[in-house]
């Protein structure tokens, strides 16, 4: 198929739930695309940061060609060698105990969700309820959604399922405020990755630390966007020293095959007996054996150590720009998850990237996003700054 007729078919045929560009990729390798014209372009996304150790790895590639010769799925009935061994990887790498496995980042915060609320009525509470934050993202399910404190999502969806109470992102007042007899839980992004790239405060996560201590309420984090080394620590909480209850995973896990995780502590894992929850695909053996590729290649390639040092960098270069740009309001975020607050919504200056061989994208209409894939150098920050100050020249003279 062209271009032109893969655009033509989507359009006939797809749900249009996505204003796409009309980017046709075809090929990935390392941190570089190529469409379907055979342009290249330099990827500063990463698949909304699922491409972590970068397009195709060898290794993930090797992985899921052995595994799909051996065995493609196998029913939860059974166990499966590369289910369990990625348990055990996500347990010693997180110091919680056991994982549940399904296939997205929202069906990983839902499991979540129904875990807690199964914690709080083996613990007493009558109507358990999440406390979640304004301009959090957890994903398009309705119980994801209820969590989710943006309502443009949920417009034209309701009613959704009760139980979340909102209150504003790193404001320790309004959670220590929030906390009553029912509240089984605290749903949180150590990095709001679709709000804009907002990381919490110390004193926020330090407070949800405090106010676990004193109320026996447990600390869910959502780091579907923002770990496995994402933020140049394994785990986005490792900035702050304070460990959660449940782990949410997702994206980046999979190297881009479909999976989501959930690792819990010992007691609160135990709500979940057989028949409590359950997926049909989650932990499929091919998804599992890529993962754990994926976590053996952010070790031996210290894509970790990596993303903090290239991240330092890529800011600065950010914080370069933005004193030439006026335009440029802020410079958030850290390791490879950061974010430039534009004064006016960026839809057009991602255009103006892409034409430059530049993928980077846009989020809470302002802020343009750079996700790229943990094993870049400092080579290539220096293009995306050079293509990006192109762009951001274009873009001052046309807005
Ligand atoms: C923090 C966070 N939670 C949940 C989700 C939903 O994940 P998925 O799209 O895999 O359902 C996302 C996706 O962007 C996310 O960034």
């Amino acid at each position: 198929m062209t271009g032109e007729e893969v655009l033509k078919c989507g359009e006939e045929y797809l749900m249009q739930t996505y204003s796409r560009s009309p980017l046709v990729p075809v090929k990935g390798r390392g941190a570089r695309v190529w469409d379907v014209s055979g342009r290249c372009y330099l990827d500063f996304l990463s698949g909304i940061a699922v491409n972590s150790v970068g397009h195709c790895h060898p290794r993930v590639v090797a992985a899921i060609r052995e595994q799909a010769g051996e065995l493609l799925h196998c029913s939860n009935l059974y166990w499966s060698g590369p289910q369990v061994k990625l348990a055990r990887e996500l347990a010693r790498l997180s110091g919680l105990d056991r994982a549940f496995f399904c296939n997205s980042g929202a069906e990983a915060n839902e499991a979540a969700i129904k875990l807690v609320r199964k914690y709080g009525y083996e613990h007493g509470k009558t109507c358990p309820e999440i406390v979640t934050f304004t301009n959090s993202f957890h994903g398009r399910t309705l119980g994801t959604l209820a969590a989710t404190g943006q309502e443009k999502f949920s417009k034209g969806f309701t009613p959704l399922p009760g139980g979340f109470r909102h209150i504003p992102f790193n404001d320790v007042e309004a959670l220590r405020g929030a906390v009553t007899p029912e509240t089984v839980a605290i749903l949180v992004e150590p990095v709001q990755g679709e709000g804009g790239v907002y990381p919490a405060t110390p004193e926020f996560m330090a407070a949800l630390g405090e106010i676990r201590a004193a109320h026996g309420v447990l600390l869910v984090y959502d780091e579907i966007q923002c770990g496995l080394g994402r933020t140049g620590k394994m785990f986005a909480f490792e900035h702050y020293g304070v460990r959660p209850d449940v782990l949410v995973l997702a994206k980046a896990l999979g190297g881009g095959l479909p999976i989501g995780a959930i690792v819990a502590r010992d007691g609160v894992a135990n709500p979940f007996q057989p028949g409590s929850h359950g997926s049909t695909f989650g932990g499929n053996p091919v998804a599992c054996a890529a993962a754990l590729a994926v976590l053996q290649v952010i070790r031996e390639e210290s894509l970790v150590e990596k993303a903090e040092q290239v991240g330092w960098y890529f800011k600065r270069r950010l914080e370069e720009l933005k004193g030439r740009f006026q335009l440029i309001r802020e410079v958030r975020g850290c390791g490879l998850m950061l974010g430039i607050e534009l004064d006016r919504p960026g839809k057009e200056l991602v255009a103006l990237c892409e034409e430059r061989g530049l993928l980077v994208n846009c989020t809470a209409e302002y802020v343009l996003r750079f996700l790229p894939p943990l094993i870049i150098g400092m080579d290539e920050v220096d293009e995306a700054v050079s293509i990006l100050a192109e762009a951001l020249q274009e873009f001052r003279k046309a807005c």
